[in-house]
This record gives C-alpha cells, structure tokens and sequence, in this order.
C-alpha cells in the first residue's frame, strides 16, 4: 500500500477540512502606545506603521481596533516627566490612568490590558528602583502595587507586570484584592528573556536603561528549564493568565510552558519580530502580509492562546477582508 499524504492537500476545501490550527481576530492584543501632552499621533521610525498616540486620540483607535474584531489592547505609556522612583507611573492623572478612561468612555467592552513597568517612568530606565548601582527587588514591588492598583481604579481589566522582580505577582495580587479590586486580573509576564528583540520597543517607549542592561533581572535566553520555574511561581503566586516572550524565538518555550499551564497562555510577537518583517518587505525580499500570517500561525501552533502583535489590524484585516 502507497501512503500519499498529498491526497489530504488535493483541494482548498479539503485543506480547509484537516486544518488544525486556525487564527482568528479573538487570538490578538493590541499594543498601544500612548504619551502625555496633545496633538497628532506620531509615527514610531523603528516600527512602521506604529503610532505614539496622545489620550485625546485614543479613544477614536480604540473604535477602530474593537470594528476590527479585536478583543483587546495592552497599554504603554510614554510620560510627561521621568524621575528615580517613576513617580508618574502611579499618578491619578497619569498618561495611562487617562488614556484608559478615554478608552472605556468611547468603547466601554474592549478588554483594557495595562503593561505594569517601571522603565518607562525612570530617568535612568531600568524597570524598578536603583540602590547601591542594582534593582533593589523589595523597595520595587511596593511602587509596582501601585502602579497596578492606580490602573485598576482608572478601569483596567487586566494588570500585566513586565519588570520580572521576584514575588510582584503575589505583591500586586495582595494590595489589588486589599483595595476591593479582587475582580481585576493579573497577566504574568512570567517567561520574559533578556532580548535584543526588543530594541525598536525602547526607541517606541523611550525606555532603555541610561547604564547597564536587564540581564539581572530578564532571563537567560539559553535556559528552558527555568521557564517553568518562572511558569509554575506565578501560578501559584494567583496569576490568572501567562506569557512568555519573545514568540517566534522561544516556540519551543512556548510548547514547554503550554504543556505544564492550566491557564491561559499567552505569547508576545516583540517590537524586533515585526520590524523585521517590515524592513525586509520594504526591501522586496520577502512577503511581508504572507510572512506575518505564517509567523502568527505558528505561534499559535505552538500552544499560545493569545498573541500580543503589533500585526494584529494588518492579520485582522486579512482574517476578514470585508470589514476594512
Ligand atoms: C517593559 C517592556 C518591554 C517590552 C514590553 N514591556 C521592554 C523591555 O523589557 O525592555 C518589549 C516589547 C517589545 O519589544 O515589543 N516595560
């Protein structure tokens, strides 16, 4: 007997019938940038096709996003003044306290993610507080709660730290649930490597460290197995969703973490993965619409459940060509 798996590939339609992985707009999360002051919305150079946007136009992209069939935005402030503690991080009048009520005034069921950082509130850009020339991990959880409680009040859905200090899963959870925000969830950026992928996000978020780097805080890239470590503390720290990042890079993290995870798992596509599309489809080397749809796909194969991309309207806009 032949075996001809090509039978199963003779037609659309019976490709269609065995596919096994499907995208679809609800897979996405978009990143939205978003900076203190007013005016037009700003190209970012390293990311085409991505804005800084002021609060007074958020409201109307948040329409356009949730038109599109996406579910949800994770947001990044850009603020109007940086100090050693990222005081403006925590400020009732903060650019993402505000941007947050523009966007649940214009469009109140889109899904508020809010990015819980330091990094883009200090001067000297790493993501907590600086003792003795080093992150001090405790000092930084205190600020890291407080951040996450002012979002929480200004209407977010979701907090998701990104700064990678020990034990902020468990802090946040604590002081959301003492201020009567128990029902607000907590997305752990739990598996977050070290990457120079996420070079054009530091040009985007003005945000890289002024001395030093983040490998003190960010894990290795060559280590796995402390993937789950990270995976399985914040799941019992009371994370209701995981993450790990990059996403094309760490597939095989991503297939590891998916098999230990009884939550929800979720993948970024970084800043570096899409410029690199970007810069060689404006080359002519490559497809990039082609290209994007593969990489999202794979992504999901891989066992995410939800993917961060700044592809997400360009992807959404394929998905469902009628609605552009
Ligand atoms: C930290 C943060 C970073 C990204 C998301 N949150 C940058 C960093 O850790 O230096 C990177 C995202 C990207 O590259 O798209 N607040």
């Amino acid at each position: 007997m032949d075996i001809r798996p090509r039978r199963l590939r003779r037609s659309p339609a019976i490709r269609d019938m065995v596919r096994e992985t499907t995208l679809t707009t609800k897979d996405f999360i978009y990143p939205l940038f978003v900076k203190a002051g007013k005016g037009e919305k700003e190209p970012i150079d390293a990311m085409p096709g991505q804005f800084q946007y002021t609060v007074d136009g958020i409201g109307e992209e948040a329409g356009v996003i949730w038109e599109l069939g996406i579910p949800s935005v994770i947001l990044f402030g850009i603020p109007d003044r940086k100090d050693a503690v990222g005081s403006r991080s925590y400020a009732d009048d903060g650019v993402i306290q505000q941007a947050i009520g523009a966007i649940k005034e214009r469009v109140p069921d889109l899904v508020v993610i809010t990015d819980v950082c330091l990094c883009e509130y200090t001067d000297h850009g790493h993501c907590g507080i600086i003792k003795d020339g080093d992150v001090d991990n405790d000092a930084t959880l205190e600020v890291l709660a407080r951040q996450a409680v002012s979002h929480a009040r200004a209407g977010a859905d979701f907090v998701a730290p990104s700064d990678m200090m020990d034990g902020r899963v468990a802090a946040i959870r604590k002081e959301l649930d003492a201020r009567g925000f128990q029902n607000r969830g907590l997305i752990s950026y739990a598996v977050k490597y070290a990457s120079a992928f996420y070079g054009p996000f530091r040009e985007a978020a003005d945000s890289a460290p002024q001395f030093g780097d983040r490998q003190g805080y960010q894990m290795d890239p060559a280590n796995a197995m402390e993937a789950i470590k990270e995976a399985l503390l914040d799941m019992d720290e009371g994370a209701d969703m995981i993450m790990v990042k990059p996403a094309l890079p760490y597939l095989d993290i991503v297939q590891r973490v998916r098999e230990i995870c009884l939550l929800p798992l979720m993948a970024y596509n970084v800043s570096g993965e899409y410029s690199m599309v970007k810069a060689a489809e404006q080359m002519g080397w490559i497809d990039g619409e082609r290209v994007m749809m593969e990489m999202l796909l794979a992504i999901k194969r891989a066992g995410a459940d939800l993917i961060i991309t700044y592809f997400a309207k360009d992807a959404a806009r394929r998905l469902n060509p009628a609605k552009t």
